[in-house]
């Protein structure tokens, strides 16, 4: 971890910085760095301080623990959730933390330390590009609760990896090996754990070289690309607040917290 620590003090996260790199850590590894509202507000506030450092050249995304990057959205905070507070829920995590973080002008890496599913596989891929331990796997499980992805992971995942593997993903909830996830350009190296950080701070080495304002100018070229069917992340919105009424939401939901297999009515 980067040494010098940050003054904000934080509940679910940790800011450390070093000259001109940052790392925030999600930092709740009982829940598998699980994002509650909490969470996604700290991490909101994080990069929005570190984005108006003028000091802070690149980010490092990761998570606390040998085990998770960040095990998805807290179940436990929505599985009771009407149609319109999950619409919203998407919509605002969309506005404050995953649309966020990709129209940052400073780069953000994630180091994805472990499994990146739902939520979390969706804020890796809010990140400028990724980078993942062999111990990590990634997936978009929604389906398996009986909602869809709803912070960007229906659009995304599609630019990322291609939209056949993506339907094939989304539709099995199935988790990929780092290995696999590099195949598909998901991540764009895996290495042991223990290299995971020092692999992070070297690829933000290279980049502090380069103009900032040119890179802050490419990102936004870059991003351009994939603005046009901005339609998309709004029908993710709508169709992921519209499961919150369905008997499969409740099912799937209640079974996990239940620690027990779904049986989906399909309704
Ligand atoms: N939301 C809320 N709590 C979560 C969570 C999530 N997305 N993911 C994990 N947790 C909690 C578990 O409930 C458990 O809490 P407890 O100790 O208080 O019971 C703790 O984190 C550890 O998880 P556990 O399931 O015991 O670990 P595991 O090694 O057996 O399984 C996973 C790991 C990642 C496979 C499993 O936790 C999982 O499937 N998580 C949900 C993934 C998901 O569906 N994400 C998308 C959400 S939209």
């Amino acid at each position: 971890m980067i040494k010098t620590k940050t003054t904000m003090n934080y509940q679910n996260i940790q800011v450390t910085k070093k000259d001109s790199l940052a790392q925030i850590t999600i930092n709740r590894p009982k829940k598998l760095n699980a994002l509650n509202k909490a969470t996604i507000q700290e991490l909101h506030t994080a990069f929005d301080t570190l984005e108006t450092d003028q000091s802070i050249k690149v980010i490092i995304l990761t998570g606390s623990g040998e085990k998770a990057f960040v095990a998805g959205a807290d179940i436990s905070e929505f599985a009771h959730f009407t149609e319109q507070e999950g619409a919203s829920l998407a919509k605002v995590g969309q506005e404050i933390l995953f649309d966020f973080v990709e129209n940052l002008d400073t780069p953000v890496i994630a180091a994805v330390n472990g499994f990146a599913l739902g939520g979390g596989l969706e804020l890796a891929m809010a990140c400028h590009f990724r980078i993942a331990s062999e111990n990590a796997k990634m997936g978009l499980p929604e389906v398996s609760l009986g909602v869809i992805p709803g912070y960007g992971g229906t659009q995304r995942l599609p630019q990322l990896v291609g939209k056949g593997k993506a339907m094939e993903m989304i539709m099995t909830a199935a988790m990929i090996s780092a290995e696999e996830a590099k195949q598909l350009g998901l991540v764009n190296y895996v290495v042991e754990l223990e290299a995971l950080l020092p692999l992070a701070e070297k690829l933000a080495g290279k980049i502090m070289r380069n103009s900032s304002v040119a890179i802050s100018a490419a990102i936004v070229a870059i991003n351009a690309g994939y603005k046009e069917p901005i339609t998309g992340f709004k029908t993710e919105i709508d169709s992921f607040g519209s499961c919150f009424a369905t008997a499969d939401f409740k099912e799937g939901t209640t079974a996990f917290l239940e620690k027990r297999k779904p049986n989906f009515p399909g309704n």
